[in-house]
């Protein structure tokens, strides 16, 4: 478990986080909470296999679809209603498509996982510069901060899944051009991608499912030096802090004022 103490770093501001149901994006909107920001939990489902609309984890849960330009209109104009501000957008909201390589991928499987892997993305980085530009006076210094989660997937191509390859990769480009643009702008907003390694989540139920929890993440630990996929929990809030601390896995920091080495962009 993550020790965090952010000593309020993140105090009046407010933060969306896609996805932030589960997993990373979970983890995620724990952390910019323990920081001290308003969360936004903006995810298709309150929580995984939770009829009742109970989750666990601080946040707002608002229902969302990062593929849809309509729901992202909405979650806009409910952000302001209630929280009247926009400063931290972390797009982290993914679905794996599955195993299939250049010659198993069907067009339909390819433009569902372009939809919301990338093209969610784009959409999450543009209504997030609105919110931001919106946002107007009276803020601390930087204007916003936009995290596009990619993966090691968008930096290291493989022999598949195809489809999720490419789209990571896309989001490793949007978010330099994002950021390159900000800064012609002078908006003050950076966007930074990240590129986590294999993650134990729920992402990955499917080869669990296929192989079994501890084959599959014997598989996947095969595929990193560290020998294992990382592990996502909540954090807890201690008076120690851990932040200059290195652990793999660990879910992407609340924006801070200098990037981290596993960021590409401003
Ligand atoms: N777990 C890993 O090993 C790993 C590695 C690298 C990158 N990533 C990336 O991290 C991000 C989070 O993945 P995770 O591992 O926490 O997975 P997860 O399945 O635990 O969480 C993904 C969340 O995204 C939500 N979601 C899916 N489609 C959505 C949509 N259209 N609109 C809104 N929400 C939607 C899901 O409901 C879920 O809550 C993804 O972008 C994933 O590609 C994960």
């Amino acid at each position: 478990m993550l020790l965090v103490d952010m000593s309020n770093e993140l105090s009046g501001r407010v933060a969306i986080v896609t996805g932030g149901a589960s997993g990373i994006g979970a983890a995620s909107a724990a952390l910019l909470a323990a920081a001290g920001a308003a969360v936004i939990v903006a995810d298709l489902q309150p929580a995984r296999g939770r009829s009742d609309g109970s989750r666990d984890g601080p946040g707002r849960f608002v229902a969302h679809d990062v593929a849809s330009e309509d729901s992202w209109k909405s979650l806009l104009a409910d952000v302001f209603a209630r929280e009247g501000r926009l400063d931290i957008m972390v797009n982290n909201a993914g679905i794996s498509g599955g195993p299939g390589n250049i010659e198993t991928t069907t067009v339909e499987n390819w433009q569902k996982v372009q939809a919301i892997d990338s093209e969610g993305v784009f959409l999450g980085s543009k209504y997030a510069i609105e919110g931001m530009k919106r946002t107007g006076p009276g803020k601390p210094t930087i204007k916003g901060s936009i995290v596009n989660v990619s993966s090691i997937a968008g930096l290291v191509g493989g022999a598949g899944p195809t489809a999720y390859t490419a789209a990571k990769g896309a989001v490793r480009l949007l978010s330099k051009s994002v950021a390159l643009y900000c800064a012609e702008q002078k908006y003050d907003i950076r966007c930074n991608s990240v590129h986590p390694g294999g993650v134990d989540t729920a992402i990955f139920n499917p080869l669990w499912q296929a192989m079994g929890h501890e084959q599959g993440k014997a598989f996947i630990g095969a595929r990193h030096p560290i020998g294992r996929p990382g592990n996502w929990a909540p954090p807890r809030i201690s008076s120690r802090s851990t932040s200059s601390r290195s652990r793999a896995g660990r879910p992407p920091s609340p924006p801070r004022r200098r990037n981290s080495a596993l960021c590409t962009g401003s």
